[in-house]
C-alpha cells in the first residue's frame, strides 16, 4: 500500500487567512479560515494595505489552531502548499514568506500553487475530477470555460471580453447603494425582488466568449436616470432582474459549450467566489439534469477563499514533484491557462 501524503495549505490572497491539512489531495483533515471581512466592510471593500498588516497579525494564530484542529505536527506533513498568484501582492507575500519559513525550518518541499487552480480542484473534496471535464470558472477576476483533458491541462473555450462576473456583482451592488460584499449581498436582496427591470442581455449570441460591460452600464444609467428624476430605485427587483440575467448567461454559454463538446466531456465543474450563489447553483443543475451531464459544485464553504482547496490543487503538483525553491515569489497576476 502505497503511504498517505498529507499537504498543507496556506492562503493568504485576499481578505482570508486560511491554511488547511488535505490528505491524499481530496480527503480534508482540518482548515482553519480567518476572515477579515468585517473589518474591510467598514471601508466598502477590501483595503489592500490593511489585508496584508492582519494577514501578518493572524498568520501564526491560524496555523495554531489548525494544528490543534488536526493534531498533528508540521513535522507529519509532506509537504507546503501556498497561493503565489493571483490575488492582492502584499496579502500573497505573507504567505508565501511563511511558507517558504515553513519549508526551510521544517525540511519539506515547497509548492506553489495557483488560487484559480484551487477554485477547480476545491471540487476534489466532493468527488475526484473525472476528465475531460467542462469548468465553468467564475470568480472576482474570472468568467471563463475552460475544457480539462487532464490535471492542469486546461483549453480555454470562451472567456470575458471585459469584465468578470463576481466584479460584476460587486460593481452593480456598489452602484444600487448595497454594502459590502456585494455579490452575496446581491444575492440576499434578488430573494426578495421579482424580475421587474428590462435589462439587455449580455453577448446573446453563439459565442462561448462573455461580456459583462453592456450589462454593467445600462445598470449605471438606470441608477444614475433614477436619481435625476428623483425616483427611488427598486433595489430588491434590480438585485433580482441583474442576478437573473448574469446567471442565465453563465448558464445558456454552458449549454452551448457542452452540446459543442457533448461526446467530449465527463462532468462539468463549477468553481470560484461566484459559485456560492444559490440561483446559479441550481440553474446549473436544472441544466446538467437536462443535458444528462453529472454536475459538481463544492459546497458553499469551499467556494469561498479557503487553503483547503489550494492543498488539493497542490496535490497533482506533489506527484509530478513540481516543487519551488526558496526563491518564491509573489505574483498578483499570473495567468493558470496561459501554458
Ligand atoms: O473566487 P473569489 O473568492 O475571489 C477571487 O478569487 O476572485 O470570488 C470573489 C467573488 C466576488 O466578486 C464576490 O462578490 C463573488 O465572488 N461572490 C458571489 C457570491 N459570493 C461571492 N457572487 C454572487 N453570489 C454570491 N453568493
Ligand atoms: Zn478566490
Amino acid at each position: 500500500m502505497s503511504k498517505d501524503i498529507y499537504i498543507l495549505g496556506i492562503e493568504t490572497s485576499c481578505d482570508e487567512t486560511s491554511m488547511s491539512i488535505v490528505k491524499n489531495g481530496y480527503e480534508e483533515v482540518a482548515t482553519t479560515i480567518l476572515t477579515q471581512m468585517d473589518t474591510h466592510a467598514e471601508f466598502g471593500g477590501v483595503v489592500p494595505e490593511i489585508a496584508s498588516r492582519m494577514h501578518t497579525e493572524n498568520i501564526t494564530i491560524v496555523l495554531d489552531d489548525l494544528l490543534k484542529k488536526a493534531n498533528m505536527s508540521v513535522n507529519d506533513v509532506d509537504a507546503i502548499a501556498v497561493t503565489y498568484a493571483p490575488g492582492l501582492l502584499g496579502s500573497l507575500l505573507v504567505g508565501v514568506e511563511f511558507a517558504k519559513t515553513l519549508s526551510f525550518i521544517y525540511n519539506k518541499p515547497l509548492i506553489a500553487t495557483n488560487h484559480i487552480a484551487g477554485h477547480i480542484y476545491a471540487n476534489m473534496l466532493v468527488k475526484k475530477i473525472e476528465f475531460p471535464a467542462l469548468a465553468l470558472v467564475i470568480s472576482g477576476g474570472h468568467t471563463e470555460l475552460v475544457l480539462m483533458k487532464d490535471d492542469y491541462k486546461f483549453e480555454v473555450l470562451g472567456s470575458t471580453q471585459d469584465d468578470a462576473i463576481g466584479e460584476c456583482f460587486d460593481k452593480v451592488a456598489r452602484v444600487i447603494g448595497l454594502p459590502y460584499p456585494g455579490g452575496p449581498n446581491v444575492e440576499k436582496y434578488a430573494l426578495k425582488g421579482k424580475h421587474t427591470y428590462d435589462l439587455p442581455i449580455p453577448m446573446n449570441n453563439d459565442s462561448l466568449d462573455f461580456s459583462y460591460s453592456g450589462l454593467k452600464s445600462s445598470i449605471i444609467n438606470l441608477a444614475h436616470n433614477e436619481e435625476q428624476r428623483n425616483h427611488e430605485i427598486r433595489k430588491y427587483d434590480l438585485a433580482r432582474s441583474f442576478q437573473d440575467v448574469a446567471v442565465d448567461e453563465l448558464v445558456r454559454k454552458t449549454k452551448l459549450a457542452i452540446r459543442k463538446e457533448k461526446n467530449n466531456i465527463k462532468e462539468v465543474i463549477v468553481a470560484g467566489g461566484v459559485s456560492a450563489n444559490k440561483y446559479l447553483r441550481s440553474e446549473m443543475q436544472k441544466l446538467c439534469d437536462s443535458e444528462n451531464v453529472e454536475l459538481s459544485i463544492p459546497p458553499i464553504r469551499y467556494c469561498t477563499d479557503n487553503a483547503a482547496m489550494i492543498a488539493c490543487a497542490a496535490y497533482p503538483q506533489y506527484l509530478k514533484k513540481d516543487f519551488s525553491n526558496l526563491e518564491l515569489d509573489a505574483k498578483s497576476e499570473d495567468n493558470l491557462f496561459n501554458d
